[in-house]
């Protein structure tokens, strides 16, 4: 099989690429600024109104301003108020846009992806690169336009200010700031250090719940609930311990910062109270300084920790990218025709196969008749699933060439192959729908009476109806709620109601008695008149009629023909044969 193709993701690539979603948002986004602009400076505007309301009011006691200023007060809350809404609900807007293309561009990547591709990935993992990753690169983009627009503004709004109201003083403060950064910027890097190590402990916890729920049946059957439990304990207390530390250091920061703060603030009141107790300043001057000083903190604090916020969402993005530039290795010619919907031969030409680097089938040639049956035989592992996975192209052949009506599969578009293809696979697989909507899936657009036709080709019928809700029967996840033969009839019904003129049947009665695998049988005989039939299974008594039966041990065909002419080689048929009317007594 050949490898799935990975171009490496470029992380400097990465930003341009972020960069392309979040410009599909332009006008929002340029609103969204010019709503944080105004923000800024209005916040700017409350530090500066502060000396006027104390000189003016309190201490030159001026009526004219005590009705201007509180209204003009109000009037730039109001104004800070509406802008401040604008651009946190046009942020998300655009953040929440992001999110969304990215899961559907994800999502719709992933389900074109071959199967190797999940062979090779866990689901668990698929799953948070969807959910979590999509949300950390968002608050990546969300955050750093935010603090880069809104946070620095404001921040130059107050600098501002403070510079305006008393230089030298400004100069004092802002000296001593760089002092509290440093502490900022190392407790920053600890907290991102225990998140990225939160992260991992989540993942591995939802991939243990992910296994463990599916696997609930083998658990309770080994009694293993106390082992589950103590696994699972296990990792919540590695989460624990993880999220405790993260808790630590962050609750450890604010004091900190805030002692920092609190002795910087100290030595600025006895300065500036110098200056005001000395008359080279007013108290307006001061508390507009002191107001804009408290101001800073805020958008400080939060700009501070944007690049571990960034690292975080550019790792995340890289996992996004990792997948969304995996290739499919089945891929689709340019020039690929339509493959017409009629009775096809198949041709399999010096086929050989390999998953990664094990051989699985040699030099498999075997040409099949348009309506001819042929049953697959042979001991488990010896190719024959792979041998059919062929086919409809879930994975292409190493060497050699898989022809339908003279054309290369991979010469035909996938849609088209794939339409022309009915199969019931190994292991029956149903989603969490009820029945109907199970069978429908082989074709959306059946009436209810070819529904009911194929339901009954399948002896899938009776028993449906025997539900209370019959076709509406919701049939649990991966149809748990149904016998094993029940889902594998349901399959049946899925794969007839295709209608396809290839049908595939791996395994598809193994789960039925006798009786009712002879009724099933003898139903997918009439449907197999005119259809190219490839029947594989373990029990001889369900194969002996087929038109040739293929004898495949150990990725070779040893055997082919007829029932009694492959009893009368005393080969591998017969043996096999043998082994069965042994077991069988
Ligand atoms: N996805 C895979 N990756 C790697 N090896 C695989 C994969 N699927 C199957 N194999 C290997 O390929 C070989 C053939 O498997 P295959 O499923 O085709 O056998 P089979 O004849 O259908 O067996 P059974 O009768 O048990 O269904 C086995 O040795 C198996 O281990
Ligand atoms: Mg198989």
């Amino acid at each position: 099989m050949a490898k799935n193709k990975k171009r490496r993701t470029d992380s400097s690539k990465i930003y341009r690429r972020i960069l392309a979603l979040v410009k599909l948002q332009w006008l929002r986004l340029l609103v969204a600024m010019l709503c944080m602009m105004l923000v800024a400076s209005l916040t700017a505007a409350t530090a500066y109104l502060v000396k006027p309301v104390l000189d003016e009011i309190f201490f030159n006691k001026n009526v004219r301003m005590l009705k201007l200023l509180p209204l003009a007060i109000i009037m730039l809350y109001i104004l800070r108020g509406a802008a401040y809404f604008g651009q946190a609900y046009l942020m998300n807007y655009v953040g929440q846009s992001i999110i969304k293309r990215l899961r559907d561009q994800l999502y719709s990547h992933i389900q074109m992806l071959p199967l190797s591709f999940f062979h090779k990935h866990e689901t668990g993992v698929l799953m948070a690169r969807i959910i979590n990753d999509v949300n950390i690169v968002k608050g990546m983009v969300s955050n750093a336009v935010t603090a880069l627009l809104k946070d620095s503004f404001t921040i130059i709004g107050l600098l501002f200010v403070i510079f305006y109201r008393d230089w030298k003083l400004a100069l004092i403060a802002i000296t001593v700031f760089p002092a509290a950064v440093v502490p900022i910027v190392k407790f920053g890097r600890r907290v991102r250090q225990f998140s990225t190590r939160c992260q991992e402990a989540i993942a591995d916890m939802s991939s243990l719940l992910h296994e463990t729920f599916t696997g609930t049946r083998i658990v309770k059957a080994f009694a293993m609930e106390p082992y589950e439990n103590k696994r699972f304990f296990e990792r919540t207390l590695q989460l624990f311990k993880y999220e405790m530390k993260a808790v630590k250091i962050k609750s450890m920061s604010s004091p900190v910062m805030e002692l920092l703060g609190g002795i910087g603030i100290t030595f600025i009141i006895w300065y500036g109270g110098y200056k005001v107790i000395t008359g080279t300043s007013t108290p307006g001057t001061f508390f507009s300084f002191m107001a804009a000083l408290i101001m800073l903190y805020a958008p400080v604090k939060r700009i501070s920790p944007l690049n571990n916020v960034i690292q975080e969402g550019l790792a995340a993005a890289v996992r996004i990218y990792d997948i969304l530039d995996t290739d499919s290795d089945i891929i689709e010619r340019q020039d690929a025709v339509e493959l017409e919907p009629k009775d096809h031969g198949v041709v399999f030409r010096n086929v050989s196969f390999k998953y990664d680097e094990q051989l699985v089938l040699r030099n498999i040639n075997l040409e099949v008749k348009s309506g001819e049956v042929i049953a697959l035989v042979g001991v488990s592992g010896g190719g024959k699933t792979t041998l059919v996975n062929l086919i409809p192209r879930f994975y292409d052949v190493t060497e050699g060439a898989i022809l339908i009506d003279g054309h290369d599969v991979r010469d035909v578009t996938i849609g088209s192959l794939r339409r022309q293809t009915g199969i019931v696979t190994q292991d029956p697989i149903l989603f969490n729908d009820t029945i109907r909507n199970n069978i429908t899936y082989g074709n959306l657009n059946a009436s209810e009476a070819d529904i009911i036709a194929a339901a009954r080709a399948a002896y899938a019928y009776d028993f449906t109806q025997s539900f209370h809700d019959k076709f509406d029967t919701i049939v649990g996840e991966s149809g748990v709620r149904l016998s094993g033969g029940e889902k594998q009839r349901i399959c049946i019904a899925r794969a007839l109601l295709r209608n396809a003129p290839i049908l595939i049947l791996d395994e598809a009665t193994s789960s039925l008695d006798t009786e009712s695998e002879l009724a099933v049988q003898r139903a997918l005989e009439n449907l197999m008149k005119g259809r190219t039939t490839f029947v594989i299974a373990h029990r001889l008594s369900t194969v002996r009629h087929a038109d040739r039966i293929i004898v495949i041990v150990n990725g070779t065909i040893v055997e082919e023909g007829k029932h009694e002419e492959l009893l009368a080689l005393r080969g591998e048929y017969s043996k096999l044969h043998e082994m069965q009317f042994d077991d069988n007594r």
